[in-house]
């Protein structure tokens, strides 16, 4: 469980393509003590990526949000959208040393998922190496900033 510093205010969205992993991530990260709130369309429901994508990036933009996962059918279209809002980083990862790297080196703060790519489990321990990690700021500071 993390210290009380170490709570952070995330959201979990996806499309209709990944409704039954967003629930699977909610319920681990909540498990790790964190603040979480859903979004995106029930079971049955359809929802456009960009839809669900752009709010959410807007908000860690802002500051409003600590983090956030994005899931869709291969994370592609999360991904694609969250990286033309301007100051965040969206990392679309199908293994663990990609998620932690997203975060050491890269300060990547939204975390995309592909449900029809990666099992549960594997998706779970791709969120844990990315929120266990630390940015390593220095030369890596240096190169995101001039992302933009
Ligand atoms: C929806 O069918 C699918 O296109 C979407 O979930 C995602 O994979 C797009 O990148």
């Amino acid at each position: 469980m993390p210290g009380v510093q170490d709570v952070l205010t995330l959201v979990v969205g996806s499309d209709h393509a990944a409704v039954a992993l967003r629930g699977a991530v909610v319920a681990h990260l909540r498990s790790r003590g964190h603040t979480v709130n859903e979004e995106g369309p029930a079971v049955g429901e359809s929802a456009d990526y960009p839809d669900v994508a752009r709010p959410i990036a807007e908000r860690v933009a802002r500051g409003e949000l600590d983090r956030a996962v994005l899931i869709c059918g291969t994370g592609q279209g999360m991904a694609m959208t969250a990286n033309k809002v301007a100051n965040v980083r969206a990392a679309l990862v199908m293994e663990t040393f990609s998620a932690r790297m997203a975060t050491q080196h890269n300060d990547a703060r939204i975390l995309c998922l592909g449900a029809r790519v990666v099992g549960e489990g594997l998706a779970l321990d791709c969120v844990d190496a990315w929120l266990d990690a630390s940015f390593e700021g220095g030369r890596h500071a240096r190169r995101v900033e001039r992302i933009g």
